[in-house]
């Protein structure tokens, strides 16, 4: 009997939830992103209400692209990966579900408050201090499932795609609570804990970061798992991919003040988040090429397999853009 289908031992249903969240948020986030881009050619689009100007729908966009779409595709896909890769359940049993339960309600919290003006004013970190409570309680369950279930594998190694989405969450968490200090008035007013100068560097360090550990470092964990899945083959280089983390995780956090050039940020923390930001470079088209070169000996797949086509035209776009960073943060 094939137990795998008549018992299933993987929690496939919170990730199936998750993907399906991934395409509804996806149109809705976008769609608002065209919307916006709409409000910029024709002004009169703002509708002359509050609620829908350009300067309160830029930020509902901005949040739901990362956090409602490209959150739930990274929930989707480290719960899918975990699993597979440890051999295990999802720990923790129905804190998974609370996680999606948790993460959807998050987003009507952005879709109530933004419009409405509710704001901390931190980019992507807009949500107000009883929002950025709630995130940071589905984020610790998340946290929990996910090493949970690291904890409860049944494989001696630890794939280096949960290296990825483990250091994803760890840092995120960090990076949110800190810049999210704050001291409420109101149940939706609260004033940041820093000031000046202070201010700006603890945001911007948030701010390169989300973009570093939520959108760059949760997705290479994808990235190491579904192209070798797809290719058939395995990772060109695991000792490439080890150094790949290592040097991307350390790097990555210092880039922050190239956000800032030309301020009143000191200008010696200026010229050290330009270096970091050129020297990050290197890790990152090492993981690209990693990703590239996977795929050596298989490019005839590319022929008739439109996933892998995605990816390799992913990977490209991620080079480009990693290229593209570090030149701009030169002074
Ligand atoms: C149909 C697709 C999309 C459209 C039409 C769109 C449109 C826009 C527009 C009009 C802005 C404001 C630009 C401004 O203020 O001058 C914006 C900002 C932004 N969008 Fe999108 N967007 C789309 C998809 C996405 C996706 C998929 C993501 C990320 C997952 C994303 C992330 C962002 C970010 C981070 C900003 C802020 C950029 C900054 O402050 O420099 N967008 N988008």
């Amino acid at each position: 009997m094939n137990t795998a289908i008549h018992e299933p031992t993987y929690n496939y249903k919170v990730v199936r939830q998750f993907t399906l969240m991934t395409l509804v948020w996806g149109i809705v986030g976008m769609g608002m992103g065209v919307f916006i881009a709409a409000q910029l050619v024709w002004p009169d689009l703002n509708l002359d209400l509050p609620w829908t100007s350009f300067g309160r729908l830029r930020p509902l966009h901005t949040n739901l692209v990362i956090f409602a779409f490209g959150g739930s595709a990274l929930f989707a896909t480290s719960y899918y990966t975990v699993q597979r890769t440890c051999q295990a359940r999802l720990y923790g049993g129905q804190l998974a579900a609370f996680t999606f339960w948790g993460w959807q309600a998050l987003v009507v919290i952005l879709l109530v408050t933004l419009p409405q003006g509710l704001t901390s004013t931190k980019e992507y970190a807009e949500v107000e201090f009883t929002g950025a409570v709630w995130m940071a309680i589905v984020w610790v369950a998340y946290g929990a499932v996910f090493f949970g279930t690291i904890l409860k594998r049944k494989t001696k190694h630890i794939y280096v795609g949960n290296w990825f989405f483990g250091a994803f969450i760890l840092v995120t968490a960090m990076l949110h609570v800190v810049n999210h200090l704050a001291i409420p008035v109101s149940w939706f007013k609260s004033y940041s804990v820093y000031s000046g100068a202070t201010d700006a560097m603890v945001q911007w360090w948030y701010g390169h970061n989300a973009v570093g550990f939520f959108l760059t470092t949760g997705f290479l964990g994808m990235m190491y798992y579904f192209i070798p899945k797809q290719a058939g083959r395995p990772v060109y280089s695991y000792r490439l991919s080890i150094v790949h983390f290592w040097a991307l995780i350390t790097l990555y956090i210092w880039a922050g003040p190239h956000h800032l050039h030309y301020t009143a940020l000191p200008d010696w923390a200026q010229s050290l988040g330009m270096v970091m930001s050129i020297i990050l470079l290197a890790p990152s088209w090492g993981g690209m090429i990693n990703g590239m070169m996977t795929l050596s000996g298989a490019w005839h797949k590319l022929r008739d397999d439109p996933i892998l086509r995605f990816l390799v035209v992913s990977l490209a776009f991620y080079g480009m853009s990693t290229f593209e960073g570090p030149m701009m943060a030169i002074k």
